[in-house]
């Protein structure tokens, strides 16, 4: 058995859920959800109090997802007005610029509603209205939040588009949701190097329909190229802009956002997540698992281009009127001790960061976190991809000093919250576990060749999902089969998560990783066709296969298998061009580590790649490659393990 560590009492005291809590509170979400989340709506203010709580079907075919339908409320007004009274001068958002010299910000509650009715206002002036969908692609600034939350209040959808992807990604973004508006700025400072984020919104809209409307914010003051009648100066149409938007009333099940994400085949889907269920599963989820208090300083490190920026920097933290950061660089930037020196700058108690993160900075040495004062840490988090013992070991050692609860949150896009997780104040934390089930939900094992619910422990197969929570996706914007296609065809009645898992003896969640052709690159999710489809549109390629493989840093790296075109010359200067190439075609996130010139792929005689062998060789396991007797030509296999790339 290894070694667990149990909150500490002084923890424990002041938590809002200790272990008989938990375990109370667990039992009545799952034998009356009803009553629970009832209850547990009363969190939020609603316009029109919700009767009817859930209605949850799975059924393939008919699957359906409805959660406090007969309410109605506004996204902006729970995480803002409502505060106004009690907490108007309390700072509501920190703002950490790129480059530490740049003065911070802090924006109170009360700043954030006039900025907000204003950004509003001004997208009611650009003509959007209920309903219709925004495109952010913004850098981690201030004015990012103003948009997502001027889009709530307004009734508008927004779809947020991280900032590190391509022109390309963005417009098949802007069309893919039929888009009115993108909202961008002159360029992305980080890591002390810009972004020309208008520019590649030039590009992008090159692809789009005239009719799209750009809204350009001032970051940096650089040159950009201007469009009469589609250009819009964010800057000059706010000090027009009334001070004041009232917030439209919207059903629950009205959509609030739309987050596109990769999945095992085609192209990234847009995950819909909807305004009441949303709201009251993030609020609840921020405030519980993170144990957070008020006048409490909380900071998540994601980027709002992410589903952890948008439920865990922006809607759940303002729900509760927190006090949450807002950091527009890198770990690295200056130097690997920028996260430890905003920690003491602005006091932060709750850190929540991603496992890729930490093994970066740990490979930097300690003296970069033990220069910093980090005495007003109470909580570490972790999100993204499992967490190996050895990143754990140091988080909780020199970045917590051994006092810090580590809330290892297992969740996804789709699930717009925490799934599993320990509770700091309930659970004895297993390094790499990600524990227990959160309030409702359900987690089942399942046998992937039967199907079958596992009940014995220890056991290990594929996560599933039993039944619904609230702030479960509803669908997949304009795609409803896709969605049942994706989530609920493969193990009939249940979501399926796409992630492997273990339970332990003790009955606790281990997840293992992706079962699919997903991979996570520093906790950033990519479909392996993705970067396939990138690869086989330039021109001197053929054919290409993509897989992971380990990475000490990276978590998963990306393997390329590429057959170039007849004739072409397999050069170190074409490999370059490549990486290069996908690089523009989807981002720098997705740009491939080792390049492998396959002169053939191996395939069965109906012509399917035979991946899990991809794989193997990639891994550098080529020693239990299975059955290859089915493959069209087993020899390619020989060509594959002797000039493999990954010979560490
Ligand atoms: C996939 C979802 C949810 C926000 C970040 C990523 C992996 C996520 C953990 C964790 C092990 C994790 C899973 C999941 N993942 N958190 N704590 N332990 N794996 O969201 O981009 O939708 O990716 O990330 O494989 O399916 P996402």
């Amino acid at each position: 058995m290894s070694k667990t560590y149990p909150p500490s009492e002084s923890f424990t005291k002041s938590a809002h859920i200790d272990a008989s809590g938990y375990d109370a509170a667990y039992a009545r979400s799952v034998s009356d959800p009803e009553g629970f989340w009832a209850e547990e709506a009363k969190r939020l203010d609603w316009i029109k109090a919700p009767s009817e709580i859930r209605n949850v079907d799975f059924t393939l075919g008919q699957v359906s997802i409805e959660w406090f339908r007969d309410g109605t409320l506004n996204v902006a007004a729970n995480c803002i007005d409502r505060h106004l009274e009690t907490r108007g001068q309390q700072t509501a958002i920190i703002w950490e610029p790129d480059d530490p010299k740049e003065p911070a910000q802090s924006i109170s509650y009360a700043d954030l509603h006039r900025r907000v009715c204003r950004m509003a206002n001004v997208l009611e002036s650009l003509g959007v209205r209920k309903g219709d969908r925004v495109i952010i692609y913004l850098p981690m600034i201030p004015e990012a939040a103003y948009a997502m939350l001027a889009c709530a209040r307004i009734g508008a959808i927004h779809s947020i588009v991280f900032a590190g992807f391509s022109p390309d990604a963005l417009s098949a973004r802007i069309n893919g949701c039929d888009a009115k508006v993108v909202i961008t700025a002159d360029e992305a400072p980080r890591g002390g190097r810009k972004t020309a984020l208008k520019s590649n919104t030039d590009k992008a809209l090159l692809h789009c329909k005239d009719s799209v409307k750009c809204l350009v914010v001032k970051r940096t003051g650089g040159q950009t190229t201007w469009v009469e009648g589609r250009d819009y100066d964010y800057a000059e149409m706010a000090l027009e802009a009334g001070d004041y938007c009232r917030p439209v009333e919207m059903q629950a099940e009205d959509p609030l956002f739309i987050l596109y994400t990769s999945g095992s085949t085609g192209q990234p889907k847009g995950v819909v997540h909807t305004t009441g269920g949303y709201l009251v599963y993030a609020a609840m989820t921020h405030q519980v698992t993170f144990d957070y208090h008020e006048g409490d300083v909380y900071w998540c490190t994601a980027d709002v281009g992410w589903v952890t920026g948008h439920s865990y920097i922006i809607y759940g933290p303002l729900a509760n009127g927190a006090t949450t950061l807002m950091f527009e660089g890198v770990p690295t930037y200056p130097d690997a001790s920028r996260f430890w020196q905003v920690c003491e700058k602005h006091r932060v108690n709750q850190f929540y960061t991603a496992p890729t993160a930490i093994r970066a900075l740990m490979g930097q040495g300690d003296e970069f976190v033990t220069k910093c004062d980090l005495s007003s840490l109470r909580l570490l988090g972790t999100v993204g991809e499992p967490i190996n013992p050895e990143a754990w070991n140091w988080y909780n050692d020199v970045v917590g000093g051994g006092r810090c609860p580590i809330v290892d949150t297992w969740w996804q896009t789709e699930t717009g919250g925490h799934l599993l997780t320990p509770l700091p104040g309930a659970h004895a934390l297993k390094p790499g576990a990600a524990m227990k089930p959160f309030f409702g939900v359900q987690p089942v094992v399942l046998d992937p060749q039967t199907g079958e619910e596992i009940h014995d422990n220890p056991t290990e197969g594929v996560l599933c999902l039993k039944d619904s929570w609230p702030g479960q996706m509803r669908t997949v914007w304009g795609d409803h089969e896709r969605f049942e296609k994706t989530y609920f065809s493969d193990y009939k009645g249940y979501y399926f998560s796409g992630d492997g898992c273990r339970r332990d003896a003790d009955g606790d969640y281990w997840i293992t990783g992706r079962v699919d052709d997903v991979i996570n690159v520093s906790g950033h999710r990519m479909g392996t066709a993705e970067v396939e489809s990138a690869l086989v549109a330039h021109e001197k390629v053929a054919e290409a296969a993509v897989v992971g493989y380990p990475h000490e840093i990276k978590g998963q790296g990306i393997y390329c298998y590429v057959t170039l075109m007849a004739g072409v010359e397999a050069t170190d200067e074409l490999r370059k061009e490549l990486r290069n190439w996908v690089r523009t075609e989807i981002g720098p996130i997705a740009s491939p580590d080792l390049i492998q010139w396959a002169p053939g792929l191996p395939k069965t005689r109906s012509g399917k790649i035979m991946r899990r062998i991809l794989r193997k060789i990639a891994e550098n396991d080529y020693g239990s490659l299975g059955d290859t007797s089915t493959l069209a030509d087993p020899s390619v296999v020989d060509d594959l393990i002797e000039n493999r790339m990954n010979k560490g």
